[in-house]
This record gives C-alpha cells, sequence and structure tokens, in this order.
C-alpha cells in the first residue's frame, strides 16, 4: 500500500511502459495542472475534449480553463451519457468532429468523464489519423481506479461487450478526486467494487484497511486519495508487467465473467451498472471457490459482508426483474472472452488476495453451482 496522501498533496503513480510510460496525478485540485502538465508534454499541442452532456455540466468549464491558462487552445465533442455511447454510430460521430476539429497528429484527445467516454475517446484517439496521443480525466470512481488505466479502449457490438478496440496508452491521468464530489451515490458506490477488487485480487492487508476505512472513501476524507492512489499502484503494476493480457493482467477480471454475464441478461441498463455485477460477479467467483474447495467459507463471508456493508448487491436475487434460466447464463459467460474450445477460464481464488487465474474450469460445475444461486431467489 502507498503511504497515506497529505492534504493538498498530489500522489504520482508512474505506468512504466518504456517508451510509452506515463503518470497519473491522484488528488484533490489535480485538474488544474492539466494545462500546464500538457504544454511540457506536448508543446504547442491543441487538444479536443471528449466528454458526455452530464460530466460537461458539472466539469467542463473548469477542464477548458484548465487548458487556456497554460494557453492551449480546445474544442469540443459532446456524446449522450450512458453505456449505449459505446457504439459504432456514436464512435463514427466522434471520428468524424475530431477530424472536423482539424486535430493534427502533434494535437490530443482529453477524455474527460466515466469509462464510457474514456474507452470511447481513447478508441477514437487510437485510430483518427491511424493514432493521435489522448488523456484521460477520469471522473468516476470506477474510471480514477480502473478504467483509465492501463490503455484498453473500445465500443460494444452487437455480439458483446467491448469486442472491438485496441490497446492504445494515454500520455497523462489526471485523476482529480475532487470531481468525484458531485457523482450520484450509487454510481460512486458502483466503482467501489473495483477499489475492494484490488484486495481482493493480490492485497489482504489493503482489504483489512477498507473494512475499516471505507466510509472515509464515500466521505471524500484522505482515505479517499489512498485508496484510488494503492489502487492506481496495483494497476500499474501489473499492466507494466503484462500489457496485452497474455497473463496475470487476467486477474482485474476477477468476478467479470459472471459479472458480465448478469450485466448483458439485464440488458446493460440501470437495472445493473457494472461496478454492481461486478461485486456479485466476485461474490459468486468467492463462492465458486468455496464450494470447489480452493477457499475458506468464511473469506467468502468476509467478501459479501464487506461489498453488502458498502451498499453493493451481492446476490442474482438483488438485480431487480426477470433474469433469464441457467443455460442462456452460461451462453452469456461463454460469449465473454475468457473461453477456450468450451472450457471456461475463471478468475478463482484460495482466499481473500490470493487470486489466481484457472483455465480449465468445467462448464458444468458453473451450471450446478449457478442453479443453487438462482435458486436463492
Ligand atoms: N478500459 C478499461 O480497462 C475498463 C475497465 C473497467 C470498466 N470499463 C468500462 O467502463 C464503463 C463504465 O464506466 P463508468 O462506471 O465510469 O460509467 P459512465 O462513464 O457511464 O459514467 C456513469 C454516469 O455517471 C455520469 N458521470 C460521470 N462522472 C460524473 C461526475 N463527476 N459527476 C456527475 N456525473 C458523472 C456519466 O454522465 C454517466 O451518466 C463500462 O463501459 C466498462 O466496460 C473499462
Amino acid at each position: 500500500m502507498t503511504a497515506l496522501i497529505r492534504p493538498g498533496d498530489h500522489a504520482t503513480v508512474r505506468v512504466d511502459l518504456a517508451g510509452r510510460s506515463y503518470d497519473i496525478v491522484i488528488g484533490r485540485g489535480s485538474l488544474a495542472e492539466l494545462g500546464t502538465r500538457i504544454a511540457a508534454l506536448r508543446p504547442g499541442a491543441s487538444a479536443a475534449i471528449v466528454t458526455d452532456e452530464q460530466v460537461a455540466q458539472h466539469h467542463l468549464a473548469a477542464t477548458i480553463s484548465a487548458l487556456e491558462s497554460a494557453g492551449l487552445r480546445s474544442g469540443r465533442v459532446l456524446v449522450p451519457p450512458g453505456e449505449g455511447s459505446k457504439s459504432y454510430a456514436v464512435f463514427e460521430r466522434v471520428c468524424d468532429q475530431l477530424l472536423e476539429a482539424r486535430l493534427e497528429r502533434n494535437d490530443l484527445v482529453v477524455a474527460l468523464g466515466g469509462g464510457v467516454v474514456g474507452d470511447l475517446a481513447g478508441f477514437a484517439a487510437a485510430v483518427v489519423r491511424r493514432g493521435l496521443d489522448y488523456v484521460q480525466v477520469p471522473t468516476t470512481l470506477l474510471a480514477q481506479v480502473d478504467s483509465s488505466v492501463g490503455g484498453k479502449t473500445g465500443v460494444n457490438s452487437r455480439h458483446g461487450k467491448n469486442l472491438v478496440g485496441a490497446f492504445h496508452q494515454p500520455i497523462l491521468v489526471i485523476a482529480d478526486t475532487s470531481l468525484l464530489d458531485t457523482l450520484p451515490p450509487r454510481i460512486f458506490r458502483a466503482g467501489y467494487a473495483e477499489v475492494a477488487k484490488y484486495g481482493l485480487i493480490n492485497d489482504a492487508s489493503f482489504f483489512n484497511w477498507l473494512e475499516a476505512n471505507w466510509p472515509e472513501i464515500f466521505s471524500g476524507g484522505r482515505a479517499r486519495e489512498h485508496a484510488i492512489a494503492t489502487s492506481c499502484q496495483a494497476k500499474a503494476a501489473i499492466v507494466a508487467r503484462d500489457e496485452r493480457e497474455t497473463g496475470e493482467r487476467a486477474l482485474l477480471n476477477l468476478g467479470h465473467t459472471f459479472g458480465h454475464a448478469l450485466e448483458a441478461a439485464a440488458g446493460f441498463s440501470d437495472r445493473l451498472l457494472h461496478g454492481e455485477a461486478i461485486a456479485i460477479g466476485m461474490t459468486l467467483a468467492f463462492g465458486f471457490s468455496v464450494r470447489l474447495g480452493l477457499a475458506p467459507a468464511p473469506e467468502a463471508d468476509r467478501v459479501r459482508r464487506h461489498l453488502g456493508a458498502a451498499g453493493l448487491p451481492t446476490q442474482i436475487s438483488q438485480v431487480p426483474g426477470a433474469l433469464p434460466g441457467v443455460d442462456r447464463l452460461l451462453d452469456l459467460m461463454a460469449q465473454d472472452k475468457k473461453v477456450k474450445r468450451g472450457r471456461l477460464t475463471l478468475i478463482l481464488a484460495r482466499g481473500i488476495g490470493a487470486s489466481f487465474i484457472a483455465p480449465d474450469i468445467d462448464p458444468n460445475e458453473v451450471r450446478a453451482f449457478l442453479v443453487e444461486k438462482l435458486a436463492e431467489r
């Protein structure tokens, strides 16, 4: 874990990728540094800010003024809020508007928003003029601890989530933790699932600390910066070792195969936010690990209790409305990218902080487990 950051200080986490390394600057008020940092990295560049209409209402003016105060010219591209913007249609519009803004090869894109804007704008930056630089300014907790770091960009296809995209690393991430003050509580909470994920993957002491300090992360005290910096450090370390997910990076998918299936079953709608699906998915991954005799039951109980205490759903029965049966859920799990020759690759755990990649899981075992979980409804 990182040391606690003093009030007013900004923490910097370096993502170490040789010639494509970059800083994540974390702290209250760090947005004010956006222009000067870009000017230092790319002297003379212009910027196009891609954001969604809701984020724009709260944070576009401050972003423009942070750029202008360093003498940077900027244009803007607005998209509707929500997962629906990770579509071919919106992607096409963003690319065209970046071209209309006459961005040249030395210019850059600023992705101001949550994971949706980050994935969409990052993918547009990856392909417009065969690749523009971009800067992530994440505005949700999920985006500050996860999606803005690591260079995965993309949009959804009718065949599934995130299936069309590119690896394209940003040149800078500015995680201003005060931007989270305007987040609706439910969206903040959903992002917390990804914070807890880092403890569950490989840092039991971080998970212990979260159990004691999570209320202060929500209320905006120093624990918030500490949790975000620790999460970014964990992600940066994994990405530096395995940028293209040929191995260890898959650990970051803890809870995601179960979670994506539930998200798809709920129609990628407000019924179940991504982070909520991951909270249920992680609880299921621990429950399944217990069922296979890999993890002790009290560890899975602790996961469920902590996520539940933070107000996250932990059971399939908490998804409002009707869900499909076990066959369809298994089908959706199989459509996830983590399937090889009919066998599922899941991230399972021997305990808190002891997750591992389990590459050869029999779908029938998963079916029996899901039948039990669906009966809990
Ligand atoms: N690239 C990656 O590595 C990665 C990792 C995890 C998740 N993701 C993707 O991230 C997406 C989910 O991201 P998200 O949860 O940030 O959702 P989001 O981007 O849709 O944001 C959620 C909502 O919050 C609003 N919002 C954002 N910031 C705000 C603020 N500061 N104040 C008020 N409102 C604000 C947005 O307008 C939106 O309505 C999914 O598409 C998921 O696939 C990507």
